[in-house]
């Protein structure tokens, strides 16, 4: 345990000596090529040897608790939080009720307490620590449709996102019933933002029509560029219409930890629910997410059931189990190693942690602009920023080959990783930066690195050359 220990230890302290991306070592190649024949055995062995043996499998992948890992969102991740892990494991709590685990049960309750007020919801407003921001917005979609349509509504209901809505959004509405043509992508305005126009004339069309608008599903913090929906827009019309608002905030719910990030998040409070991932930008290793909802009541309608074998453990009180306020009955408890970290970090120094990462990627962008042939496509903001390498004499067809290449050619360096996402039907680099541990240098020579690119231009021509002849 001590050597565990003592390695794990050494694994962060050293991270910056690490690559950040390491190619599959020989075993993990010849394990996988062998669909995954690793023998168990029938006699149990050492330790330490198994221990040497994972770590050794589980070498390579990305790192993206790397300062200088800055693809999709990275994780960097408080000492305590692991530890707060440990503790988690070691005690291994049933957090879905309160009689099983009531410490844990009052630290989670007062977290969402102090999260949703952080947002601006009454004090008796609800939710629950959930494994991810999928989970998180599969649950708050579920208590929307649960809240706004009856049974009998459900085929004539749609819901509203914009084309820069994550993922898990959409699939979350084909989990709990819906199909494609009930689900409306709005574009999104030149800054990525949704189009409130378009939002409301969307609703109004539907309703003509004699559907059912039932749920809008605002961003904060989009995971391509880190724009921010209008949320008092959007509360407006929601208002107006009957709507159940939804933020996803999975990226950029920890703005509201900062002075300067809160005033970018003004409106979030006027929402029915909230998704908020503490394993992006609250230093908190994967699992750790939060579901905030306005009025617990929603969570409940949803997700309350009562089996005869769970009567003994339910709660007497006024709070009801954790159980009943999601998908999950038999849960860890999550909230710990947040509460952890928090009590030993204090609240301010996360306020800063978040500042820094905007700061980043505000010099990533100074940097670019300094080099001939680059063009931001979308500015820094909360802690992103897109870019391009497009010189004149290539095509865009061209520079978006060469956009690839370049991010594969870096994170091939093991340097840093960058990875690629597309605006405006164009292949852009994509830069996060909210690791506290991410210095002006790994900014500056990330840069430096990635700004090579005659000698790959010669190769991407070469190439379409080939494709073409
Ligand atoms: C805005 C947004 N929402 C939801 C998610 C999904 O979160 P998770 O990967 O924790 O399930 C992400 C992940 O990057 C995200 O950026």
């Amino acid at each position: 345990m001590k050597d565990f220990l003592d390695s794990t230890l050494t694994f962060y302290r050293d991270m910056k000596k690490q690559k950040v991306v390491t190619r599959s070592n020989p075993d993990f190649q010849k394990a996988q090529d062998t669909s995954f024949e690793m023998d168990l055995p029938s006699a149990g062995r050492t330790a330490e040897e198994v221990f040497e043996e994972i770590k050794n499998i589980c070498s390579s992948g990305a790192l993206v608790q790397h300062p200088r890992c800055f693809a999709c969102v990275p994780s960097p991740v408080s000492p305590y939080s692991w530890m707060g892990d440990l503790m988690t494991n070691a005690f291994d709590h049933h957090a879905g009720c309160w009689a099983n685990a009531p410490g844990a049960g009052l630290i989670e309750r007062r977290l969402i307490q102090w999260m949703g007020g952080l947002a601006g919801y009454p004090k008796a407003c609800g939710g629950l620590f959930v494994s991810g921001g999928s989970m998180a917005n599969l649950t708050a979609l579920t208590a929307a449709r649960d809240a706004k349509l009856t049974p009998q509504d459900r085929g004539r209901a749609v819901a509203y996102l914009s084309d820069q809505t994550h993922s898990s959004v959409a699939k979350a509405l084909h989990i709990i019933g819906f199909c494609q043509k009930q689900i409306r992508i709005l574009p999104s305005d030149a800054a990525f933002r949704m189009d409130t126009g378009a939002l409301e004339m969307a609703v109004r069309k539907d309703l003509a029509a004699g559907r059912r608008p039932f749920v809008m599903v605002a961003t904060a913090g989009t995971t391509n560029t880190g724009s921010i929906d209008p949320l008092e827009e959007i509360a407006d019309i929601c208002r107006r219409f009957d709507l159940w608002m939804h933020v996803d905030g999975a990226y950029g719910a920890s703005l509201l930890l900062s002075g300067q990030g809160r005033r970018l998040l003004s409106g979030i409070g006027l929402s029915d629910s909230i998704s908020w991932d503490a394993h992006k930008w609250m230093m908190q290793t994967y699992g750790c997410s939060v579901v905030l909802v306005r009025e617990q009541k929603n969570l409940l309608r949803s997700f309350s059931t009562h089996p005869e074998y769970l009567e003994d453990a339910k709660t007497e009180g006024s709070l009801p189990d954790f159980w009943d306020l999601g998908p999950e009955l038999t849960r860890p408890a999550r909230a710990l190693k947040l509460w952890t970290t928090l009590q030993i970090v204090g609240t301010d120094r996360f306020g800063e942690m978040i500042d820094h990462g905007c700061r980043m990627a505000e010099l990533a962008q100074e940097e670019i602009l300094k080099y001939p042939g680059w063009e931001i496509v979308s500015p820094a903001g909360q802690g992103v920023v897109c870019f391009r390498y497009a010189p004149k004499e290539l095509s865009d067809r061209e520079c978006d080959a060469l956009n690839v290449q370049l991010a594969r050619e870096l994170s091939d360096t093991g340097y840093a990783q960058i990875l690629t996402t597309q605006l405006n039907g164009r292949k852009v680099l994509r830069m996060c930066t909210p690791n506290p541990e991410t210095d002006e240098d790994d900014i500056c020579s990330t840069i430096a690195l990635l700004n090579h690119p005659l000698e790959h231009m010669r190769k991407v021509q070469m190439k379409m050359e080939a494709v073409s002849a």
